[in-house]
């Protein structure tokens, strides 16, 4: 670590909290990023019998169903239409997880929650480059170009612009993968994970308008479900810990198994839908609400551990839940 790191974080997480506030413009302020949220809904999580040996940690040692709350989102700090590309997001919140939890002052809670993107790794070595970018990216497209060439200079503004471009950009969120993307400690190792989705997707509406729209047609057809896997280290090399803009091969480092996600046939314009959308929408997902085996690791999310506090500051988040308010049928 630098030694400057906590205090270059905490202006970082600062710089974030302003533009959140900017944002808000006078109204109730969104999150700093990931303002926009698609969809909340439940189900849960099932860690089967008999995973091998690097696997078994902290609740993934024991088969269990776990109950869930899902959040997915977009990347950006501003509410933009769907059809701007931006990163897209996937927030899971296991409930009644038992074991001392990272953040200060939250050590009894019983959340334990994951936080994807739709991309295995980031443009961004650091967090230096990650918020630099968000600053160069505040003001909108038009001046992105002069703004990232004035920080980064002609060579890395190229190499980023190429890897934004080259992001997908999908049509629905129930249908492609989501990466943790940054590693996690798992037990005696480090992991990304990744959620890879298994039929069935509920039905194809083609015709959907937003992502949501999407979503909640298929949610209602029927059931979603998700392969939680884990891509294990190898060494700093392949797959190093520090540098996020560095993908880890799959060839030398495969993705294993460690449950299944599934979001059971819901209808989230029902009464309690509305409710339990409510309910996701004022949680805060952040991946330091975690026990020790699953720790957030290198300095991206370390970043991160100070500016979602920040965020959920400004927001007014809602505490931890204890437990998951069953979605009514219908
Ligand atoms: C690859 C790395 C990252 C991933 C996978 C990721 C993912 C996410 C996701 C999924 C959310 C939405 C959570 C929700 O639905 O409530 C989120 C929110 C947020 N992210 Fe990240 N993020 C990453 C890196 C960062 C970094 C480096 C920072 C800052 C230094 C950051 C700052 C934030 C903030 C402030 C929020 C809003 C928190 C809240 O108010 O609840 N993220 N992120």
């Amino acid at each position: 670590m630098a030694p400057d790191e906590t205090e270059r974080f905490e202006r970082y997480a600062s710089e974030l909290r302003a533009l959140q506030k900017k944002n808000a413009r006078g109204g109730p302020p969104s999150r700093a990023l990931h303002a926009k949220g698609h969809v909340g809904a439940q189900g849960e999580l099932l860690v089967p019998a008999g995973l091998p040996e690097p696997l078994r940690v902290a609740f993934f040692a024991e088969p269990r169903s776990w109950p869930v709350y899902v959040r997915f989102s977009n990347g950006s700090g501003r509410h933009q239409h769907d059809r701007t590309p931006d990163v897209r997001g996937m927030a899971l919140k296991l409930v009644g997880v038992p074991g001392r939890k990272l953040i200060p002052g939250l050590e009894d809670k019983r959340t334990q929650d994951f936080l994807f993107i739709h991309t295995p790794s980031t443009p961004f070595r650091d967090p230096d480059e990650f918020v630099s970018f968000v600053r160069a990216n505040t003001t909108g497209p038009a001046l992105l170009l002069p703004r990232l060439l004035g920080t980064f200079g002609p060579g890395r503004t190229l190499r980023l612009l190429k890897r934004l471009a080259s992001m997908p950009k999908p049509t629905s969120l129930a249908t492609g993968p989501f990466y943790t993307a940054l590693p996690l400690r798992l037990g005696a190792t480090a992991a990304k994970l990744a959620l890879v989705p298994v039929g069935p997707s509920g039905a194809v509406t083609g015709s959907a308008s937003s992502l949501r729209e999407d979503l909640v047609a298929r949610l209602r057809s029927g059931p979603l479900s998700w392969s939680l896997r884990a891509q294990l280290f190898v060494d700093e090399r392949t797959t190093p810990i520090e540098d996020a803009s560095v993908l880890w091969p799959e060839d030398r480092a495969p993705f294993h198994e460690l449950a299944r996600l599934v979001l059971p046939q819901q209808d989230l314009t029902s009464a309690s839908g509305v409710k339990l959308e409510e309910q996701v929408e004022r949680m805060s997902f952040d991946p330091w609400h975690a026990v020790e085996e699953l720790r957030p690791l290198g300095a991206m999310m370390r970043a991160r551990a100070i500016a979602y506090r920040e965020s959920v500051l400004e927001r007014q988040a809602a505490p931890e839940p204890e437990d998951v308010v069953k979605l009514a049928a219908g």
